[in-house]
């Protein structure tokens, strides 16, 4: 089949990848013409497991191209992805500009029939509203053919998104009775090999539905984290009281990890989303509400932490800080909890030395500015004339130390654990205090 996906950001450009590898062909729109060349030439503009590899063996086999020509992209097939990026505004709301603007450019350009799939995480009522414009402009072209438009949430996870991509849990259809279901059949049935993964719906609850799920994990983290700040006060540990109530198999053991805050492109934003489309309506989701105020707090308790352990008398001290990447396995800092940890260790006078194995260029980007920040080649080389370690993202590597390189390299012989990744009275009994989340060592060092 022949597919065009408006939109090389994570979403479009794995999407349009897997397609390709499941034997689609596959054309690639998007208006950055530096982008389409550098993947042109098969590289990929971001970091992700598998992502590159894929481009470079389907770009090779002829099922994968990139254009900036709109009208080659409507032209090339009658199924058409938008996969544009639907950014928070001012107020919270979702930035529809890139979504409209793709749907405009169809309406004016499609000669024939298409069936318009919106893959982007879009508001409630967004496929009607994409389906009443394209459909006015085909009324004022004097057009005799119909464009259908159907909602396909995406539900990959940076870092495993090709994986998800290729072996998805579910897939989220929502047609308002005009969809062609074969022809969706076929789109997706190389992705469901051993049983159907398709849920048929109608649009607005296909979009509710991604962010029902976004907000749901949400919810899981900030839940655990509360009942973490719980049981510091309390003396009770939540590794234990994590791994009591995973068992529950209603609960679960997965997204009940606690920790210094999530973020990410779509967490904070999906909710702030959801958050403004329930007031658009007139009813206050307070659930939402604390998800996020919870999470924003808990973005600060590293600083708190640190802070506490040294009495606010921070300036003119040096920290280590391993890990930038919201979480491990991308190079993505978007609303990562160390831009907070980050910013405050700066803000109090403080200098720091990080390293992350793959969003240290990012960092370099954002903080080009920044006077008292440096960048280490390892976590090791981070330690150098630090007087402590801050551990803000879960990279699998952080979690083999080397304890006498830290009582050596740490001067205040101390460190803040953002994510539990140390057992405390390991730490402690390697003569380092030891501050993490929800465990009575958040008192430093007494376990
Ligand atoms: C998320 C959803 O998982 C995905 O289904 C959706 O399509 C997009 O949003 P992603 O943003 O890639 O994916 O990140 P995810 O793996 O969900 O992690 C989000 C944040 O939560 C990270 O900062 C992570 O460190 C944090 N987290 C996750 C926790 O603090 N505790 C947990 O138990 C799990």
């Amino acid at each position: 089949m022949k597919i065009s996906i408006f939109g090389t950001g994570y979403v479009g450009l794995t999407q349009a990848a897997c397609l390709a590898e499941v034997g689609h062909r596959v054309c690639c729109i998007d208006t950055d013409a530096s982008r389409i060349a550098q993947l042109e030439r098969g590289v990929s503009p971001i970091f992700e497991n598998g992502l590159e590899a894929l481009l470079q063996k389907n770009l090779a086999a002829g099922r994968l191209s990139f254009t900036t020509n709109a009208q080659q992209g409507v032209d090339f097939a009658r199924i058409i992805f938008i996969a544009v990026g639907t950014p928070a505004s001012e107020d919270g709301s979702a930035d529809m500009r890139f979504v409209f603007s793709v749907a405009d450019s169809i309406a004016a350009r499609a000669h024939e029939q298409k069936l318009v799939i919106n893959k982007s995480t879009s508001p409630v009522g967004t496929a009607q509203r994409i389906r009443d414009r394209i459909l006015e402009a085909l009324v004022q072209r004097g057009c005799n053919f119909a464009v259908q438009v159907i909602s396909n949430p995406e539900f990959l996870k940076e870092g495993s998104a090709v994986e998800d991509c290729m072996r998805p849990e579910r897939i989220i259809i929502g047609s308002d009775g005009e969809c062609d279901v074969e022809l969706i059949r076929a789109l997706y049935k190389p992705f469901g090999r051993h049983h159907e993964k398709l849920i048929f719906m109608d649009s607005r609850s296909a979009e509710l539905t991604k962010y029902a799920a976004n907000s749901m994990l949400a919810a899981k983290i900030s839940f655990i984290n509360e009942i973490a700040n719980l049981s510091e006060r309390l003396g009770a540990d939540i590794e234990m009281v994590r791994k009591g109530i995973g068992s529950d198999s209603r609960i679960g053991y997965d997204f009940i990890y606690p920790g210094c805050g999530y973020g990410g492109s779509c967490f904070p934003k999906d909710i702030q989303a959801l958050l403004h489309s329930a007031g658009q309506v007139g009813y206050s989701a307070q659930l939402l509400e604390a998800v996020e105020d919870v999470n924003r707090r808990q973005k600060h308790k590293l600083f708190e932490n640190i802070q506490r352990h040294y009495q606010g008398h921070l300036a003119g001290k040096t920290f280590a800080l391993w890990g930038l990447a919201f979480k491990p396995n991308t190079d993505d800092m978007r609303e990562a909890p160390s831009r907070v940890a980050l910013e405050a260790l700066l803000a109090a006078g403080t200098r720091v030395c990080a390293y992350d194995p793959e969003a240290m260029d990012e960092a370099r980007r954002i903080y080009a500015d920044a006077q008292h920040l440096t960048f280490a080649d390892s976590k090791e080389a981070a330690l150098e004339g630090a007087h402590a370690l801050v551990i803000v993202t879960e990279w699998l590597n952080f979690r083999i130390v080397d304890f006498s390189l830290l009582r050596q390299a740490l001067a205040d012989r101390v460190i803040f654990d953002g994510r539990n990744l140390l057992d405390p009275v390991q730490v402690v009994g390697e003569g380092l205090g030891y501050y993490s989340i929800g465990r009575a060592s958040g008192s430093g060092g007494k376990v």
